[in-house]
């Protein structure tokens, strides 16, 4: 392996990865891991297309380098199937309610859903919508998407 060689936690494995320096998150998991379901956007900060969770908190994994989640917990949206298969309750409510259309901002949306229903686990439509703020959406117009959200909520299934 060329490059820095370091470890972390990915989807509740550790891994070993060696990068050179300028190398982004968004991009370790899509080209090292195969994790495409973090889309990478606007690699701006500004579509939270690219959102995974770090230790359990929503990041932009385009402004992330590589080198800095060393030791660290991260979670794409691949790691929220658990391990019989079944999907997170989230991925139901999007499912179930019709909260995609392309689904390019769908990852995003999930992440930041789960970082939000773990810190808080009944939120406002007003809570809801500020979580999922930094995420744009060109399809939905954002209600179906709040309103799967809200049913996890409600569930208490989150
Ligand atoms: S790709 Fe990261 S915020 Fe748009
Ligand atoms: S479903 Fe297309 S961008 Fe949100």
């Amino acid at each position: 392996m060329s490059g820095i060689q370091f470890s972390f936690k990915l989807n509740g494995r550790t891994v070993e990865v060696a990068v050179s320096p300028g190398t982004l998150l968004v991009d370790l998991l899509r080209e090292n891991f195969g994790l495409t379901g973090t889309k990478a956007g606007c690699r701006q900060g500004e579509c939270g297309a690219c959102t995974v969770l770090v230790d359990g908190e929503a990041y932009n994994s385009c402004l992330i380098p590589a080198l800095k989640v060393q030791g660290r917990e991260v979670t794409t949206i691949e790691g929220l199937q658990n391990a019989d298969g079944s999907l997170d309750p989230l991925q139901e409510a999007f499912m179930d309610v019709g909260a995609a259309q392309c689904g390019f901002c769908t990852p995003g949306m999930i992440m930041n859903a789960k970082a939000l229903l773990s810190r808080n686990p009944n939120p406002d439509d007003k809570e809801i919508r500020k979580a999922l703020s930094g995420v744009l959406c060109r399809c939905t117009g954002y209600r179906k998407i709040v309103q799967a959200v809200k049913n996890v909520a409600s569930n208490g299934r989150s």
